[in-house]
C-alpha cells in the first residue's frame, strides 16, 4: 500500500521549499556532477539542486509521489527502491535522504546501496526527525498506529549505519525537531600512516 498517494498532491505545499543556505552548506555545494536525492519523493527539496549541480536524481518507490517531479526543471525521476537502487558504483558526487529513512524496510542495506553509488569522497547527507525528542517519539507511535511500518533511528545509530557502510559519519546539526548527519566515503587511497 502506497501511503503516500493521498499526500501527494498536497505535499509541496504542506512541506514547503527548503532552505537552500543549509543544503549548500550540509551538501557541500556546488558540484560539477551529480546528486541522488533517495526516498527524494515530489523532488521539494531536489528542486533547489540543479542549478548548484551537474545534474539532479529523484529515486522513489511511489509513483504518484515521483510524478510531482514533472514541471521541476532539471529533475530526472527514477522509480525503484532504496534497498536496490539501479545505478553503477560510484557515480554520484553527492546523495541525501530527507524525512525518508524511517519509511525504507531495510534501512542498513539502503544505506550501502547509498555508498556503493557514491564517487569516492562523496558525501551524503540524511535529515531525519530527532527520535530522542518526546514530541517526535508521539509522531513514531501515530505512523506506528497508521501501520505505516516506520522504523525511526537515533541520530547516533544512524551515524553507526552509515560507518558500517564505510563512511566516515558525523551528526552536523540537530534542530526543529530534526537531526542531520553526513556520511563521506573515504578516497580508498591509504596514506603511509595507514601503516600499510
Ligand atoms: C515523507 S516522504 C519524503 C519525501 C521527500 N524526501 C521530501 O522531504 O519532500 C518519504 C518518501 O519515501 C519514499 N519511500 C518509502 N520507502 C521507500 C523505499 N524503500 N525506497 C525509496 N523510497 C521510499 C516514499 O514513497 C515517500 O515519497
Amino acid at each position: 500500500m502506497d501511503h503516500f498517494r493521498l499526500a501527494a498532491p498536497l505535499y509541496d505545499a504542506i512541506f514547503g521549499r527548503p532552505g537552500v543556505d543549509w543544503w549548500k552548506q550540509a551538501l557541500k555545494l556546488p558540484v560539477t556532477g551529480w546528486v541522488l536525492d533517495v526516498g527524494g519523493g515530489t523532488g521539494r527539496v531536489s528542486a533547489i539542486l540543479p542549478e548548484l549541480t551537474g545534474g539532479v536524481a529523484v529515486c522513489d518507490v511511489s509513483r504518484p509521489m515521483l510524478v510531482r517531479t514533472r514541471g521541476k526543471s532539471g529533475i530526472r525521476a527514477v522509480q525503484a527502491p532504496a534497498e536496490t537502487l539501479p545505478f553503477p558504483d560510484a557515480v554520484f558526487d553527492r546523495a541525501l535522504v530527507v524525512d525518508a529513512l524511517h519509511h525504507f524496510q531495510d534501512q542498513p542495506r539502503a544505506v550501502m546501496e547509498l555508498a556503493r553509488v557514491l564517487k569516492p569522497g562523496g558525501r551524503l547527507v540524511v535529515e531525519e526527525p530527532d527520535v530522542g525528542l518526546t514530541a517526535v517519539k508521539a509522531v513514531a507511535l501515530l505512523e506506528r498506529l497508521a501501520l505505516m511500518g516506520s522504523r525511526f533511528h537515533r541520530p547516533d545509530a544512524i551515524a553507526a549505519m552509515m560507518e558500517a557502510a564505510g563512511l566516515s559519519a558525523r551528526i552536523e546539526r540537530r534542530a526543529q525537531f530534526r537531526a542531520w548527519i553526513s556520511g563521506v566515503k573515504g578516497d580508498g587511497v591509504k596514506s603511509f600512516s595507514d601503516g600499510g
